[in-house]
């Protein structure tokens, strides 16, 4: 086992900057997920880390010992993909077996990694089948046994669940799951799916344009966004996002068609910036029909309605067109109709402040 250093790491391939200044600490037996848009960097940070590629400048380190230059078959790492990467004609055990083989693994030792990984992956019936004759589901996880029997320091997954269907995924999240709990091997998680980074990451970090954005336990981030990007990308529906500004005596932002009192814990956050322009994130599920303490009424005209079984999703604008887009999630029992002027109900402790200028998150001074 070992832990993960990476210190100012960047890349660039010619004149294109694709990563800058990563640092990062994945501790010992941690699940970090690596997470953001398309084309911000993931894969080519996991690709520096297993040796494939090597970084333009900074460090990386594995288990405490510096990697730079190091192969990717001396780093102690196993690799799973999106695409599986099976060998065709060999067999789920051949596959299984093939690299343990070739770092001369004794028989005993490798068979019995193999019955454990079998086992746990409940890969035992498909042993003598080739991949042809296998599900995604199941090829999926023959491409985890086999890093799993190579019982590496580090794991590394680029989207590995990417190809499967959406409850077969809900399946595989649960199963690597298990399989951090017994094994809790170091791992790093590449995806853009934001639930899988949720439910899978001790921590999660978030990526853009190839610069760090934030690192921290998922609902920490959720709750704690440091900036409108990282707010944004985390949520279903996306948080609502309002523009506003500080009204003179900082305790009410006040924006096109509603005014919101700042809470006391944020009141330290405006004072002396009146009139500054700020965006109000509110997530969909603080807002609500009933009123209550600690609640501030927003009004919303309703634009459309999605009822979900469980919850209803109400989309509209708050006050008067052309309002600002807001989404809510209220209870399935009397859904509005569309046209409707909606009372809804703010959290107000769960409110976020930005400076629009720089879309930071307000801090105390
Ligand atoms: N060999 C290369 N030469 C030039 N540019 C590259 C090369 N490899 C990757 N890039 C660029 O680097 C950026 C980051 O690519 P990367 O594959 O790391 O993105 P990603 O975050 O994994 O995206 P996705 O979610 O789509 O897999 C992209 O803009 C890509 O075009
Ligand atoms: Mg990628």
């Amino acid at each position: 086992m070992a832990g993960v250093r990476l210190e100012k790491v960047g890349k660039a391939y010619g004149e294109t900057r694709v990563l800058s200044g990563l640092d990062l600490d994945v501790a010992d037996g941690e699940f970090l997920v690596l997470v953001g848009p398309s084309g911000c960097g993931k894969s080519t940070a996991l690709r520096l880390i297993a040796g494939l590629d090597e970084p333009t400048e900074g460090t990386i380190s594995i288990g405490g010992r510096v990697v730079n230059g190091v192969p990717p078959r001396d780093r102690d790492i196993a690799m799973v993909f999106q695409s599986y990467a099976l060998y065709p004609h060999m067999t789920v055990r051949k596959n299984l077996s093939f690299g343990l083989e070739m770092r001369k693994v004794p028989p005993e030792e490798a068979d019995a990694r193999l019955r454990d990984a079998a086992e746990f992956l409940g890969l035992a019936p498909y042993l003598d089948r080739t991949p042809r004759q296998l599900s995604g589901g199941q090829r999926q996880r023959v491409a985890l046994g086999r890093a799993l029997v190579r019982r590496p320091a580090l794991f590394l997954f680029d989207e590995p669940l990417s190809n499967l269907d959406a409850a077969l995924r809900v399946q595989m999240r649960a199963e690597l799951a298990r399989l951090q709990e017994r094994y809790a091997t170091t791992s790093i998680y590449v995806t853009h799916d934001q639930v899988e980074a949720m439910t899978l990451g001790h921590r999660i970090a978030i990526l853009k344009d190839g610069v760090l954005q934030q690192v921290g336990p998922p609902l920490d981030v959720y709750r704690n966004p440091e900036n409108l990007f990282v707010a944004g990308f985390l949520g279903t529906p996306t948080i609502n996002l309002l523009q506003a500004r500080v009204a003179p005596g900082g305790t009410v932002l006040s924006g096109d068609g509603f005014a919101l009192p700042i809470p006391p814990a944020l009141r330290s956050t405006t004072a002396g910036k009146d009139g500054l322009s700020v965006v109000v994130g509110i997530r969909p599920e603080h807002l609500h029909e009933e009123p209550g303490a600690g609640r501030a009424p927003l009004d919303v005209r309703v634009a459309m309605v999605e009822p979900l079984g469980h919850e209803v999703i109400v989309h509209g604008r708050v006050g008067a067109p052309p309002g600002a887009a807001v989404a809510a999630r209220v209870a399935p029992a009397h859904p509005p109709e569309p046209g409707a002027l909606l009372a809804l109900h703010a959290d107000l402790d769960a409110l976020q402040l930005f400076d629009a200028s720089t879309g930071r998150r307000l801090a105390a001074p």
